[in-house]
C-alpha cells in the first residue's frame, strides 16, 4: 500500500506578506487557481492508494476546508518536519502491515514531465526502492545553480549488478550498516536507475553549494518514500529518540509532552543527514520549490528589462531591470533599480535585494516576537 503524506504544516515564512500566520504557503496560489495544498493532494491520488495531510492545530481547519476529502492528520505540536513525520510515520505504522509510505511536500510547482520523467513513473521507481531495500530513498534533482535553500545528495556507485539485468543486491541489507537487516528483502527491478547516498548535505553555505553543484550532487527534491520501519530505526537516535519512546508508549499525554518540549528540527538534519541508508532515484520531472521571493523570475515571464511581474500588477521600469515584482492590482514604478523583489499584499510591503531574498524569513521572526 502506498500511503501518501502530504506535509502541510510550515510557515512558508521567506514568502512575506504573501505567506502570513494564518495563511501559510501552502494555502497561497501564487501561479494558478488552485492552491499548492489542492494541487499536491490531487497529485498525491494519482500515486497513491491513500492520502494523509499532516499539518499543524492552527492550520487543520483550513486544510480541512482547502481539502474536504482529505484525511487531515495533526501533529501534537508543530515542530518542524523531523517530528512531524516520526508521528506520522509511526501512525502510518501502526495503521497498515505493509505499506510505503510516500512523503510530498505540499509546496511545490511540480509539472508533468512527461512519460518515463514524468512524476508518477518517478514515485514508482522510489517506491520500488523503497519496498525493496531497507533505505530511505529521496528523489535527486540536478541542478542549475548554486542554490542554499536545499539540501544536497552525494551519489555513491550504483549498488550491484542492476545494470547487467540482475537482482540488485543491497549491501546495507547484509553490512555493518543495516537497519532492520532484513536480507529476505526482495530485488529492485534491474532496469531502476537508484544510487547508495554518500552523503546529505542540507542548506549548504554558498561556497560549498557551488562545489557540490561543480561536483555533481543531487537537489534534494524533498519527497521521500519509506517503509515505516526502516524510518522509524534511523530516528531512533537524537535528536528524535525521545519522541519515538513516547510514541511506543501510546500514551496521548507523554506524546504531546514530549512534543511540545522537543525543539524544531527538520527531518533533513534530524535524520536523513546522519543516516546511513539512503538511497536517491534520480527524477527529472519539471520541479521548484518557490521558497523565496527571488525564484519568481524562474517561473514568470519577464520583460525585456529582466523584471518579473506577477498577473494584477502593472509596472513602469525606467533604467531597472531583473527586478521581480508581486503585488494585487497595483501600479508599481521602478527608477534606476535592479536586482530586487517588490512584494506589497494587503497593507504589507516588503523590498530586498533577491540576493538577500533567504533573509525575509528573519524579519518574519522579528514581526511575530513582538506580536
Ligand atoms: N506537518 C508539518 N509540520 N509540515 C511542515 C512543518 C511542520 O512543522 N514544517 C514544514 N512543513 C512542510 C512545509 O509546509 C513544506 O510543505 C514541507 O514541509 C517542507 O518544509 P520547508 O520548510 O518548505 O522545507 P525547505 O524547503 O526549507 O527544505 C526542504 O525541501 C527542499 C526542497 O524543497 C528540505 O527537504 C530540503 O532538503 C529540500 O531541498
Ligand atoms: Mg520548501
Amino acid at each position: 500500500t502506498v500511503v501518501a503524506v502530504v506535509l502541510a504544516g510550515g510557515t512558508g515564512s521567506r514568502l512575506y506578506p504573501a505567506s502570513r500566520s494564518d495563511r501559510p504557503k501552502q494555502f497561497l496560489s501564487l501561479l494558478g487557481e488552485a492552491s499548492f495544498l489542492e494541487r499536491t493532494v490531487a497529485r498525491a491520488r494519482t500515486v497513491a492508494e491513500a492520502v494523509i495531510v499532516l499539518t499543524r492545530e492552527s492550520y487543520a481547519e483550513g486544510v480541512a476546508e482547502r481539502v474536504p476529502d482529505a484525511e487531515v492528520l495533526v501533529e501534537p505540536a508543530g515542530r518542524d518536519t523531523g517530528p512531524a513525520l516520526l508521528y506520522a510515520t509511526h501512525q502510518v505504522a501502526k495503521r497498515y502491515d505493509d505499506a510505503v509510505a510516500l512523503v510530498l511536500p505540499s509546496d511545490h510547482l511540480i509539472g508533468d514531465g512527461g512519460g518515463d520523467e514524468g512524476f508518477a513513473p518517478a514515485v514508482r521507481r522510489s517506491v520500488g526502492v523503497a519496498a525493496a531495500t531497507d533505505r530511505l530513498v529521496t528523489f535527486g534533482v540536478e541542478p542549475t545553480r548554486p542554490e542554499t535553500g536545499y539540501g544536497y545528495i552525494e551519489a555513491a556507485e550504483p549498488v550491484a549488478d542492476a545494470a547487467a539485468g540482475g537482482p540488485a543486491t543491497d549491501p546495507v541489507a547484509d553490512g555493518a550498516d543495516a537497519v532492520g537487516g532484513d536480507p529476505s528483502i526482495g530485488p529492485v527491478a534491474a532496469d531502476v536507475e537508484w544510487y547508495p547516498v554518500a552523503s546529505f548535505h542540507e542548506k549548504p553555505t554558498t561556497e560549498t553549494a557551488e562545489s557540490y553543484v561543480e561536483a555533481g550532487h543531487y537537489w534534494n527534491a524533498g519527497l521521500f518514500a519509506w517503509r515505516p520501519e526502516v524510518f522509524l530505526a534511523a530516528a531512533d537516535t537524537p535528536p528524535l529518540a525521545p519522541l519515538l519512546d513516547a510514541l511506543r508508549t501510546g500514551d496521548d499525554a507523554a506524546v504531546r509532552a514530549a512534543f511540545e518540549s522537543a525543539e524544531p528540527v527538520s527531518v533533513d538534519y534530524a535524520v536523513l543527514e546522519s543516516a546511513a541508508n539512503v538511497a536517491v532515484v534520480p527524477a527529472a520531472f519539471p520541479w521548484d520549490d518557490i521558497g523565496s521571493w527571488d525564484a519568481l523570475d524562474r517561473v514568470l515571464d519577464t520583460d525585456t528589462d529582466g523584471n518579473a511581474v506577477t498577473e494584477g500588477a502593472t509596472v513602469r521600469a525606467l533604467d531597472a531591470a531583473d527586478n521581480v515584482v508581486a503585488a494585487d492590482d497595483a501600479h508599481v514604478s521602478l527608477v534606476g533599480v535592479d536586482d530586487l523583489a517588490v512584494v506589497a499584499r494587503d497593507d504589507r510591503v516588503l523590498v530586498v535585494p533577491k540576493n538577500r531574498a533567504q533573509d525575509v524569513k528573519r524579519v518574519v521572526r522579528r514581526l511575530e516576537d513582538r506580536g
